[in-house]
């Protein structure tokens, strides 16, 4: 019998890990893990909280809030994906929102903020057989991950996708706002002190400039074969 795995993919903003990490999951009837959803979710509690609405804003007025977050997921049947619900809102849509995507990377700058929620992806992937994406999983929050992929793309063609899923979805936003977004995040995810992003020496690394998610897919399903003697292909 196929051993579960722990499937970590870590990259770039928008650098389309999570479309990658959702198919995989889905061929692999493994649970999918969006650890920026989690991250977006604190960095939109902390908006509902008015945290940023003074030039004071200040971690220690934060921390103590951290234990009213209580955040699960559950599955939504007519959408076919999981939602992720605060203290039993569903804010699937507005963790999306320029708002928290704005103030995301701020949040997870907090040393106690990242503890908390390491611990929190910890236990969802205790079972293992998940794919989970985002900045530090196979540098710190399962280091020991069967397979780890981290994914990279120019700020063009990043920038670019993105601006054409907002527009999509009726944002108004233009290409340079986006560009200047993933710009920003990136510098903060990259230079932050505590567990920035951060490829790890094992992790194996796919540049997706100039390749289809198709391609992508068959590259990972082979790692996995590999792996760990799943046929899945
Ligand atoms: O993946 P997504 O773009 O939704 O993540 C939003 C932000 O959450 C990132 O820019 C990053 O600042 C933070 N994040 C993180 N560590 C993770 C996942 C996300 O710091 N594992």
């Amino acid at each position: 019998m196929n051993q579960k795995i722990i499937i970590a993919i870590d990259g770039y903003s928008s650098s389309g890990k999570s479309t990658l990490a959702k198919a995989i999951s889905k061929k692999l009837k493994y649970k999918y893990i969006d650890s920026g959803a989690i991250y977006r979710s604190v960095a939109l509690f902390a908006i509902q909280k008015k945290i940023f609405d003074s030039d004071l804003w200040n971690i220690r007025n934060f921390i103590p809030l951290l234990k009213e977050i209580n955040l699960k997921f559950k599955w939504n049947k007519k959408h076919n994906r999981t939602d992720i619900f605060l203290n039993e809102e569903n804010i699937q849509y507005k963790i999306r929102s320029e708002q928290v995507t704005n103030k995301v990377s701020l949040i997870a700058q907090i040393p106690e903020i990242r503890e908390k929620l390491t611990l929190m992806q910890r236990n969802i992937g205790k079972n293992k057989g998940i794919v989970i994406d985002g900045r530090d999983i196979g540098s710190h929050v399962f280091p020991k991950s069967e397979l780890k992929i981290f994914i990279k793309g120019s700020i063009e063609i990043r920038s670019y996708r993105r601006y054409k899923d907002l527009k999509k979805r009726g944002e108004k936003i233009s290409y340079e706002e986006v560009k200047n977004n993933l710009i920003h995040r990136d510098m903060m995810d990259i230079s932050r002190n505590i567990y920035p992003l951060k490829k790890s020496i094992d992790s194996i690394e796919i540049d997706n400039t100039f390749l289809s998610i198709e391609k992508q897919l068959n590259f990972i399903y082979q790692l996995i074969n590999k792996k760990n003697n799943h046929i899945i292909i």
